[in-house]
């Protein structure tokens, strides 16, 4: 079964991983720089790229001990949108390995593979139940690549969650908070954007402010963790038009709470405002989502991206799905944040379409070559 050998290097984690066809995860080695990065209170672009050209070679030998060269039939590597820096890290190793071992270099837009990290799997046990329906009922006979040209078939003992087509996808990071609509692999709109900053650094920057470790995600989760919210709040609800979403407002309105506030009085409430802000931000995009899949049904909505990590906004996301009786699906908690083997599993996907393309890196946030900006009919 072919296998792809990822890379992904385009902010501050160093990552290889082998994934198969299916989606199965053989390898996945990763190397944060949190500890790095956090006495400067965010991502030191320089320092990133740094660090990437130590720990990329060193995790590509562990990969190798999983798989001969000569089983690996394609490189998948982010080449976009991220850090210049750290992109070309990634990408001249991934192109000189490609020239030596005489295998397909394939440039994958970051955002794809967090659209298609709901669909890794391994060995594991899958604990969290992913759809409506029960995985285990997925027809052997469904494709689980459609487009492939060769019809690759998932049996139901080995397989993660199925693709359906149309899906909505919500992506939610440090560095996004993009809303798709997907008629197929190939057809992908983009239906909404952040107008200003990311849940992902919304959620960083409060930590910051709070003098909580970077990232800050994980930190205002732990913090909110069991808090009762009262009645009367510290923050309104995010109101923006249509289907954009916009952190700004939330990020000002919490410096200022701080900043007019004595340090004993934050101590005693710094919970509680975690909470507050986290629900707000989790409401907005949920809000977004519903609003979506009303001016766009859908089969399948998928949300990725390492905010997904929240368990607040797992929930609701369940809890939304349940209502409106629609399929949903997360990444397992290892596929949340950046990774190679959505990496790996989106350029293994091209290659069997056929699409080999090895584009120069671009930092730009939006790519045109990977989602239209077209807003498509209701
Ligand atoms: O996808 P990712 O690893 O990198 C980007 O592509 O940006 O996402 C990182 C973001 C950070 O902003 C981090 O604070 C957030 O994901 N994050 C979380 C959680 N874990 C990571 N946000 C909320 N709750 C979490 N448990
Ligand atoms: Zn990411």
């Amino acid at each position: 079964m072919p296998i792809a050998l990822g890379i992904e290097t385009s902010c501050d984690d160093t990552c290889v991983s082998l994934v198969n066809e299916r989606g199965q995860v053989l390898f996945n080695g990763a190397q944060n720089q949190d500890l790095l990065h956090d006495r400067y209170g965010g991502i030191v672009p320089e320092l990133a790229g740094r660090n990437h050209s130590l720990y990329l070679l060193p995790l590509i030998e562990k990969a190798l001990k999983i798989v001969s060269v000569n089983q690996i039939d394609v490189i998948g590597v982010t080449n976009r949108p991220g850090l210049l820096g750290s992109l070309l890290v990634g990408y001249v190793t991934a192109q000189t390995l490609g020239m030596t071992w005489n295998k397909p270099v394939i440039g994958v837009n970051h955002i794809e593979g967090h659209i298609l990290s709901p669909f890794l799997w391994s060995k594991e046990k899958i604990t969290e139940k992913q759809t409506l329906s029960n995985p285990s009922k997925i027809s052997a006979e469904k494709p689980l690549i459609s487009q492939a040209g060769k019809r690759s078939v998932i049996s139901p003992e080995d397989s993660g969650t199925q693709i359906l087509y149309p899906l909505l996808a919500l992506i939610v990071s440090g560095g996004h908070s993009h809303l798709f609509y997907m008629k197929g692999e190939e057809e992908v709109f983009l239906l909404g954007c952040t107008l200003d900053d990311s849940a992902g650094e919304a959620l960083d920057k409060l930590a910051r402010l709070l003098e909580l470790p970077f990232p800050g995600g994980p930190q205002i989760e732990r913090q909110a963790r069991g808090v009762l919210l009262p009645e009367k709040r510290f923050f309104s609800r995010i109101n923006t038009k249509g289907l954009a979403f916009s952190f700004s407002g939330i990020k000002s309105a919490a410096r200022r709470l701080i900043e007019s506030h004595s340090p004993e009085w934050l101590k005693e409430n710094q919970e509680r405002l975690c909470a507050e802000y986290q629900q707000v931000i989790v409401s907005h995009l949920m809000e977004k989502l519903d609003l979506a899949f009303q001016l766009y049904p859908c089969r399948q909505v998928v949300i990725g991206g390492g905010v997904i990590a929240n368990g607040l906004l797992r929930d609701s996301l369940k809890k939304w799905a349940f209502e409106k009786k629609v399929e949903w699906a997360v990444p397992q908690p290892s596929y949340c944040t950046d990774n190679a083997a959505m990496i790996a599993f989106a350029g293994i996907r091209q290659f069997l379409r056929g699409k080999i393309h090895l584009s120069a890196c671009s930092p730009r946030h939006l790519e045109k070559d990977f989602f239209s900006r077209q807003i498509l009919p209701s």
